[in-house]
């Protein structure tokens, strides 16, 4: 039985040495430490000993199972670390290589044009106002002269609601009766920047949603001359400190007189080309000195007070100044648009 157990030891020894996976670890356990490995089976032998052989077997069988055992996890310690460091150099992790930079995001266009007018405007004293998107007929258009089925609604397609005369504003310009209505009785001046809303076939040149520029001013002796001072200082700063402008008479319901205000083409400088249609002019904005009864409505006497008004598109703004050929694109969501306005 000794002599038994020794020759049993050292196989056992060399044959875990060969063990090169954890694989033929498992399977050298098996052999001689498992339920039926040979280790154990030789230790459940010892009761069938003759008595006096016993105690000596049975030391011999013990130190063995526990010198193996040992050695078992010893190797499987060896492997284990083996099979990691392994890993480390197949996946290995090249601190010297450069990190790679997360993607920033950029301001939208529109919201860059819109705060650039709005800086423009600051430096001139005027706040801005925030007025809702969502309107009633009553300011969109009533208090605007603009009354139930006036051909003038023909200038405003109108997304309406399903409750009566709740509608999506076609423009900022409703904005202005708020304005006079927070203000009254004092003088003011502000900008009314937000989104509008129109009813209309999406081409390249027009979009269902859109932002404005309105701009108020109200107040004693303000007059076209005042109008025209503000506008120029604007478009110089916005489109260059060389920028000629032309007042062109037009109508709004809402002023009178009435203005479309051009710049003179920013490519060709007015000698004509495919940007300007060979007109030389840029058209920028619409405007006007407040129509009385539009004071009156926003509480202030005509006979009293004055007021001029502008009305803008930021993303016309930006089509002109960048050269951007399809105001679809603003609203698209393609990043290749969008991101090169960094
Ligand atoms: N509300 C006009 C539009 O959407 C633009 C406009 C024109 C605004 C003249 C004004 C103005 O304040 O005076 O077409």
């Amino acid at each position: 039985m000794l002599e038994e157990l020794e020759r049993l030891g050292v196989q056992a020894q060399e044959e875990l040495e060969k063990a090169s996976s954890l694989d033929e670890l498992e399977a050298w356990r098996q052999k001689y430490l498992g339920r039926r490995g040979a280790i154990t089976l030789a230790l459940r032998s010892i009761g069938q000993l003759p008595p006096e052989e016993r105690p000596a077997a049975g030391q011999r069988a013990n130190a063995l199972n526990q010198t193996l055992t040992q050695a078992f996890e010893a190797r499987r310690e060896a492997l284990q670390r083996a099979a990691l460091e392994r890993d480390l150099a197949q996946n290995a992790l090249d601190v010297r290589l450069p990190g790679r930079k997360p993607a920033l995001g950029v301001l939208h266009i529109s919201t860059q044009t819109l705060r650039e007018i709005a800086f423009i405007f600051a430096q001139m004293g005027f706040h801005v106002f925030p007025t809702p998107e969502v309107e009633d007929d009553l300011t969109n258009f009533q208090l605007l002269n603009i009354p139930p089925h006036h051909p003038a609604r023909d200038m405003w397609s109108t997304f309406y609601t399903t409750r009566p005369g709740v509608l999506l504003r076609t423009h900022t310009s409703p904005g202005q009766i708020r304005a006079m209505r927070h203000f009254y009785p004092e003088p003011f001046r502000v900008i009314l920047p937000g989104k509008c809303y129109r009813y209309e076939q999406v081409t390249v040149r027009s979009e269902q949603m859109f932002h404005q520029v309105e701009g108020l001013v109200v107040g004693k002796n303000i007059t076209m001359g005042d109008l025209k001072g503000t506008l120029e200082n604007f478009a110089r700063q916005m489109f260059g400190p060389e920028r000629r402008l032309r007042f062109r008479p037009s109508y709004f319901p809402f002023t009178e007189p009435s203005a479309e205000v051009d710049i003179d083409c920013i490519l060709c400088h007015g000698k004509g080309c495919p940007m300007c249609k060979y007109s030389g002019w840029l058209e920028i904005l619409g405007c006007g000195m407040v129509h009385p009864q539009v004071l009156q409505n926003g509480g202030y006497d005509p006979d009293l007070y004055s007021g001029f008004a502008f009305g803008m598109g930021p993303e016309r703004i930006a089509i002109l100044k960048y050269g951007i050929e399809d105001i679809r694109l603003f609203f698209s969501n393609d990043v290749r648009f969008l991101a090169q306005f960094a």
